[in-house]
């Protein structure tokens, strides 16, 4: 028997029609694109976990900074006895804020990854026996139905994912959190701050290429879940800072004219030479920017915490 609950809230079918339904759409619009959900299979989840380890990627090191710091502080302000968490990935920065809550009772970690919230959840369960951990399978930009645990309930949405989600759909995530919450609830949430070019291109390019390989993985997750014929190797991983919306954004370049089939979809996708399919954003922020986004979805920003470089930020919020 499992020694933690673990949930299925999307049907068996529906990462497979989802799927289905980005790609035909994303890759029959100009410019191309794909969303960032979709790198995260085993390997891509392995390979984010290394690229955290990357000299270059300092958001992982700048947030853990925030948490050691601040976590005996938040348990304070917070009192939470349910811990949520969105992209939970491996929870391995989490420990801190779980050691820290001294009435935490359940922990809930939500993710599309199953290997990821499997292995988390097993390493948790092991180390912390006292626990309730109730892991979700679950698409957090597609309402979430979370399940009955005692409050006060903090969500926690760590490691800058938000920035993966372009403006408008943060402020349709935003408002769905705001839902979830109840007077004495809050929201602790993750954002990477603006900085220099050159450190965010490197963050984003690393020197060993791991991120290259990240960046890839979309096209062998297309291949083997929809008969695609991408070959990785006539695409090249691009990092660019788009300095009006700020943001990283992260494509493949084709290196030549090509087309690519998709057999489980019938489609046939033309690429020019040069040709750029978009795979990420990554916004980064400034703190009027998250204080009015929060206060445009109903939440307050009450607490702000930077790493002592001011590289990453950790905002407490509470509903209105
Ligand atoms: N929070 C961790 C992991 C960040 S990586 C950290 O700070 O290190 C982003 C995580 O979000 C991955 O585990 C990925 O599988 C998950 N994820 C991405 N899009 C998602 C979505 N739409 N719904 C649920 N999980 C998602
Ligand atoms: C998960 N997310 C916050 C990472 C980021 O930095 O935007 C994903 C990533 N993309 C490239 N490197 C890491």
């Amino acid at each position: 028997m499992s020694p933690f609950l673990l949930t299925r809230t999307l049907p068996e079918d529906a990462t497979e029609s989802a799927l289905r339904e980005d790609v035909l759409h994303g890759l029959t619009r100009s410019p191309k694109t794909l969303p960032p959900k979709w790198f995260y299979d085993a390997r891509g989840s392995a390979l984010f976990e290394e690229i955290t380890t990357l000299r270059e990627y300092y958001p992982t090191r700048a947030e853990r900074e925030i948490l050691v710091a601040r976590s005996a502080r938040i348990a304070e302000i917070t009192g939470a006895r349910t811990l949520i968490e969105l992209g939970s990935g491996s929870s391995e920065k989490t420990r801190h804020l779980i050691d820290a809550l001294p009435a935490l009772h359940t922990y809930v970690p939500v993710d599309v990854s199953e290997t990821a919230l499997t292995g988390a959840a097993n390493a948790l369960v092991a180390q912390r026996p006292a626990l309730d951990v109730h892991a979700l399978i679950a698409d957090f930009t597609r309402g979430l139905a979370l399940p009955g645990t005692p409050g006060p309930r903090l969500v926690a949405f760590l490691g800058g994912t938000i920035g993966n989600l372009h403006p408008a759909e943060r402020a349709a995530f935003l408002s769905s959190v705001r839902d979830l919450l109840e007077p004495g609830d809050a929201l602790l949430l993750g954002t990477d701050l603006v900085k220099d070019e050159s450190v965010l291109v490197s963050a984003y390019d690393d020197a060993s290429g791991v991120t290259a390989a990240f960046n890839k993985n979309v096209l062998s997750v297309i291949n083997r879940e929809l008969a695609g014929d991408f070959d990785p190797a006539a695409f090249e991983h691009v990092a660019v800072w788009d300095r009006e919306h700020e943001w990283m954004e992260m494509r493949l370049r084709s290196t030549t004219a090509q087309t690519v089939k998709i057999h489980a979809l019938d489609l046939a996708v033309d690429f020019a030479a040069g040709e750029e399919l978009r795979t990420e954003i990554s916004a980064k922020f400034r703190e009027g920017g998250v204080r009015d986004e929060l206060a445009a979805c109903g939440l307050e920003l009450t607490h702000w915490w930077t790493d002592e470089r001011g590289r990453f930020a950790l905002s407490l919020s509470t509903v209105v």
